[in-house]
């Protein structure tokens, strides 16, 4: 165990102390020169991340696996995938990211594992094993000389849940890409084997787990049909079958009793958009909940560009009535009960500055998106490269998407439904989570600096060249990573970080369409203002500005109580 650190605070619930930041360690800095990134680009990068402020990571997947799915098609939970290192780089990991008091938490996949993983090559080769157990196997449908899946449900990455094992009778379910079938959470000796993991992982000093796709882990197992309308391939997407069901608590709350409950750990699960705030609070109250925090997507696409193939670009608009009205109804849900992540994006949605902000506006729009984020209740997570205003690619075709499986099948999908590949690689351009996962910009040189061989993974954005990139960034006092260095500071002091954990919030207009404006209100008052707008507007103020800490203009407009705002101009004031 690594936690008697001295440089570590000894809080109990050290999130809410806590400023995250997300590692996709593929395209996050590559130490070997193999042209892949890894834990030794990692580790060489901690003093960045201290000097940035943040003190916990959460680490995408970094075990064993054949990639199908960038990593969450594990392969074997004991060993670190050989492209990003040794277990023995893992340990100096944790050693070097604790003795600059920063914590992480490493991406445990549970609903499913890989198809190559011995539990699955083992429960194939012999249905009489205890691994057979471990998934769920099922007989097809005979209809004449044809062999039909077991049902007609539609999984997350456009194709059937099912596949078929040869040209057998026999199916497995799977609710992401046929190389990563689910595992039966139902099976007690199957919960042992992943209880065992998290123990050996919290030993060697981890700090906690982000669940992924902690929803799914119990399905409608009578496997029956659905009733929902159909695709042109009579797929029904009926996500229910195989989100939140009532015996993933019970499953949870056993993991909690048995593991996490012993440990200093923190859980954070991913619950997707399939749930309400009302019931996220089975997975978060502090009293009764089995883990500590859920990430939800509802603040994740409020400017309708999911699913938007049809969509001009002039119909992607922020919704900045949607997006406060989701953040209020879960902030007012929750907060009272449980402890909350905040983030605009991971590895799995396209970069927030495209989606919300202004490649046009973009020092001006990533530090606005970052204060509003960064004051609000709960635990902020950063996502690597939007400190440095990294934002979508200007891909040319389909194929660019191709090392992500899910664009992958979807493409098949979007071209056989007519589409032409200009319409694809315009609408993945600004959807794909390829958008997410280029390489880190770190400087303007070779590979802009994320190898020092030739990059193997997605296509580096080209706005390296532009000033994009961290040393650049640096040399620049007024940059967005200067911005977000001193905000986190700001963030990080007990006198903040108290008023924010116990003051009263409330926010300021919902009503004003190109505004997100709160308070809280306690010993003193803080208040954000941000506009959402590459164009003015106006905001009218009651309060008297006694400081203004943060702000991304160099002078303030503010006549007849009323702000005169510039394309996405933010404050933080206290009043
Ligand atoms: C959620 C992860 O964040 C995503 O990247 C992955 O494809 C699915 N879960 C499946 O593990």
């Amino acid at each position: 165990m690594t936690h008697n650190i001295e440089s570590m605070d000894n809080v109990g619930r050290f999130w809410n102390e806590s400023v995250g930041y997300i590692i996709y360690p593929e395209t996050f800095k590559d130490g070997n020169g193999d042209g892949v990134g890894d834990l030794l680009g990692i580790i060489s990068e901690l003093d960045y991340l201290r000097d940035l402020g943040v003190n916990l990571l959460w680490i995408c997947p970094i075990f064993s696996s054949p990639m199908d799915d960038n990593g969450y098609d594990v392969s074997d939970y004991m060993t670190i995938n050989p492209m990003y290192g040794t277990n023995e780089d893992f340990k100096k990991l944790l050693d070097e990211a604790h003795k600059r008091g920063i914590r992480i938490i490493i991406d445990f996949v549970l609903n499913h594992t890989s198809d190559e993983h011995p539990w699955f090559k083992k429960a194939l080769e012999d249905p009489n094993s205890e691994e057979r157990s471990y998934y769920f196997f099922r007989k097809g449908r005979r209809e004449g000389d044809k062999i039909l899946p077991p049902n007609n449900w539609k999984g997350f990455f456009s194709t059937s849940v099912w596949k078929q094992i040869g040209d057998s009778d026999d199916f497995y379910f799977h609710i992401f890409s046929e190389k990563m079938p689910d595992v039966d959470w139902s099976n007690p000796k199957l919960r042992q084997r992943y209880f065992d993991t998290a123990r050996h992982y919290l030993e060697l000093g981890v700090d906690g787990f982000r669940l992924d796709a902690v929803a799914h882990l119990a399905k409608d197992t009578s496997f029956e049909n659905s009733s929902l309308p159909c695709d042109e391939n009579g797929l029904c997407y009926d996500t229910d079958r195989f989100s939140n069901r009532p015996e993933l608590f019970d499953y949870l709350h056993e993991f909690k009793r048995e593991v996490f409950s012993k440990y200093p750990c923190f859980t954070i699960g991913e619950v997707g958009g399939g749930i309400s705030a009302e019931k996220s609070l089975l997975f978060s109250d502090r009293e009764t909940g089995c883990i500590d925090e859920v990430f939800n997507f509802d603040t994740a696409w409020c400017n309708g560009a999911y699913g938007s193939i049809d969509k001009k670009d002039d119909e992607i608009k922020t919704d900045v009535l949607g997006l406060k009205r989701s953040l209020k109804h879960w902030y007012d849900t929750c907060h009272a009960r449980a402890d909350m992540p905040l983030y605009w994006c991971n590895h799995d949605h396209p970069r927030v500055l495209s989606q919300y902000g202004s490649t046009q506006y973009r020092a001006e729009s990533a530090k606005a998106l970052f204060t509003t984020l960064l004051f609000m209740y709960g635990t902020p997570f950063i996502y690597q490269g939007d400190e440095i205003g990294m934002s979508n690619v200007n891909y040319t075709r389909p194929e660019d998407f191709f090392r992500d499986v899910g664009n992958k099948n979807e493409v098949a999908s979007l071209r056989a439904r007519g589409y032409n590949d200009e319409q694809i690689t315009h609408y993945l351009n600004r959807v794909s989570r390829v958008n997410a996962r280029t390489p880190m910009q770190w400087t303007r040189g070779h590979e802009a600096g994320f190898t020092e061989g030739e990059n193997k993974t997605n296509k580096i954005n080209d706005n390296y060249l532009e000033g994009v990139n961290v040393l650049d960034e640096m040399n620049n006092p007024w940059s967005i990573l200067n911005f977000y260095q001193y905000a986190i500071w700001k963030r990080r002091s007990p006198e903040i970080n108290n008023l924010i954990q116990n003051s009263r919030f409330q926010f300021l207009d919902m009503n004003h369409p190109d505004v997100v404006a709160y308070m809280h209100e306690g010993s003193e008052n803080l208040v954000v203002i941000a506009s959402f707008r590459p164009y003015q507007t106006y905001f009218s103020f009651y309060w008297a500005v006694r400081d203004v800490l943060l702000h991304n203009y160099a002078d303030v407009i503010l006549q007849d109580h009323v702000f005169t705002l510039r394309p996405f101009e933010c404050f933080l004031l206290k009043v």
